[in-house]
């Protein structure tokens, strides 16, 4: 069975068929994986069976995947099992969250963006899905980049814009940095992938909030135009899940968002992000 790469769809993604992602592969895979990563921004390997410590074996091919999470205090004890894994998931035992991000729409972010050092990749292998909506969307940041007027291109260069956040908050708010929950962090607006050279605007709905010594009304009209120009329907590829997806996604150049679900409907995916290196 010879491991094979087909467009996702037209904006970006590959679906990456004839691999079994239970059992180990060699660097000659590996290095493939890696390379359609750069170039697809976007992997999904439908169909597979894997446990915890196989989808950190994956997702370590892009880098250092991330032990160190801890589920919601006392609701899912810690073992070595889950070690690490987040649970984006509506599941609540006696009223409490077993996961994060457990409810309906999430606009479009990049993850990590708040902090200092932002998320490299993510992974999410699907368990369980809602029969209708909970799709997530791609948005691919290096085309919507290309497409911009020369003039747009000059405007944004060198500037910067602050990224705010507060934990599990889906929509855009104002928020202030000051407050307790959120975290914050400053990037340029225009980025350079290391792997592919392509450049990317990188700025997102739910966490952009100003664009750095810009007076306030110019950077609110100028994200508002931003934003609505990198969620083209020509740049965003919707991922209608299937349980057995894993989806490895480039947080450098792709941002996503979630459309909205039944909470009567059960959603449950194992997360992994992988950290940029100290
Ligand atoms: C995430 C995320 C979207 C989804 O895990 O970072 O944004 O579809 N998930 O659950
Ligand atoms: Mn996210």
């Amino acid at each position: 069975m010879a491991m094979e790469i087909t467009p996702l769809g037209p904006a970006l993604g590959g679906r990456v068929t004839g691999i079994d992602l239970h059992r180990p592969f060699d660097a000659t895979t590996a290095k493939r994986i890696y390379d359609a990563f750069a170039v697809h921004g976007v992997l999904c390997f439908p169909g597979q069976q894997i446990t915890a410590s196989d989808q950190i074996r994956v997702a370590s091919v892009l880098g250092e995947a991330d032990g160190d999470y801890r589920p919601p205090s006392g609701v899912l004890a810690t073992t070595n099992e889950n070690r690490g894994v987040m649970l984006v998931t509506n599941i609540r035992k006696d009223g409490r969250q077993v996961g994060s991000l457990p409810d309906g729409e999430m606009l479009f972010h990049s993850d990590g963006s708040h902090r200092d050092r932002p998320y490299r990749a993510t992974s999410l292998y699907a368990i369980k899905v809602p029969t209708k909506g909970g799709d997530t969307l791609f948005a691919n940041l290096a085309a919507a980049y290309d497409a911009l007027s020369d003039a747009m291109k000059s405007r944004l260069d060198g500037l910067e814009a602050r990224h705010i956040y507060i934990y599990d908050t889906v929509e855009r708010e104002p928020v202030s940095e000051d407050q307790a929950a959120a975290s914050a962090a400053t990037h340029k607006l225009v980025r350079t992938h290391p792997d592919t050279g392509r450049e990317s605007l990188y700025l997102s709905r739910l966490m952009t909030q100003h664009i750095v010594g810009m007076d306030r009304a110019e950077s609110d009209a100028l994200l508002e135009e931003l934003f609505d120009h990198a969620e083209r329907p020509e740049f965003v590829h919707a991922h209608r899940w299937t349980p057995g997806d894993l989806v490895l996604w480039d947080n450098r150049t792709v941002n996503h968002a979630r459309t909205d679900f039944s909470e009567a409907e059960t959603r449950l995916l194992r997360r992994y992000t992988i950290s940029e290196p100290e």
